[in-house]
């Protein structure tokens, strides 16, 4: 499975929005990851498409949308045209015929689907989801903020996740989200996760070229499918 790490936009200077875009395509950011919150599904609200679209014009790097909302199937065709790569929607603020649907939208407008997990979730909340989706993420902190504490006791998800996937949909992918870095890399990895979000840890390290290189060769070396 190939390892990807993908900074959080969240943890970048807003006001240099441009500079810190280069920034991560310099330091060798392989995916932009978006937190688009919209003060209902988390308590807190981020951006929208005034920001995400420019990013999209501006940028080679695929953009990986979190979408933090509820009604994640009114933007679908929105997202598209601003260019997502890829779409994370959550699955427990909806039904699952509803989170079904959209994930066939998202990918029927071209872009992977993706289905989340919040900490208090179990593992099956995912497998109506399984074969529909081209990567599952897995929050290790309560979704809402950057800077939060990686929550350790979700790796047991990760692995049941992993196990579940090698079973139906053996090429899909695990993203972690929240709180991972130098110490929390490799547990994450050795769960079952190839994919990582880096916000705090990337865009506030001395040296974000560095830290990625880090992350990448300790993921790499830990990674356990
Ligand atoms: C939190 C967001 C994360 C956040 C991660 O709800 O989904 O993507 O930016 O930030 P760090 O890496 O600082 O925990
Ligand atoms: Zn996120």
């Amino acid at each position: 499975m190939e390892i990807k790490m993908a900074p959080s936009l969240l943890a970048a200077d807003f006001l240099h929005l441009e500079d810190e875009i280069r920034r991560a395509e310099a330091s060798g950011a392989d995916w932009l990851h978006c937190d688009v919150m919209d003060g209902v599904y988390v308590p807190n609200i981020s951006f929208g498409f005034p920001v995400i679209s420019p990013i999209g014009a501006l940028t080679k790097l695929p953009l990986d949308v979190h979408m933090m909302t509820v009604c994640p199937e009114k933007y679908v065709d929105r997202l598209a045209e601003a260019g997502a790569a890829s779409v994370t929607i959550h699955t427990d603020h909806t039904d699952g015929e509803t989170v079904r649907d959209t994930l066939k939208a998202i990918r029927s407008a071209g872009m992977r689907a993706a289905a989340a997990l919040r900490p208090k979730q179990p593992a099956s909340d995912l497998d109506p989801y399984l074969e529909l989706i081209d990567m599952a993420l897995i929050m290790t902190v309560e979704p809402g903020f950057g800077g939060q504490k990686f929550m350790r006791d979700m790796m047991p998800k990760v692995r049941a996740v992993r196990e579940a996937l090698n079973r139906v949909n053996p090429s899909c992918g695990i993203q972690v989200d929240g709180g991972i870095g130098a110490s929390t890399v490799s547990e994450a990895a050795g769960a079952g996760a190839n994919i990582f979000v880096v916000g705090t840890a990337s865009f506030r390290a001395p040296d974000m070229a560095e830290a990625l290189r880090s992350f990448r060769r300790t993921a790499e070396s830990s990674y356990r499918g």
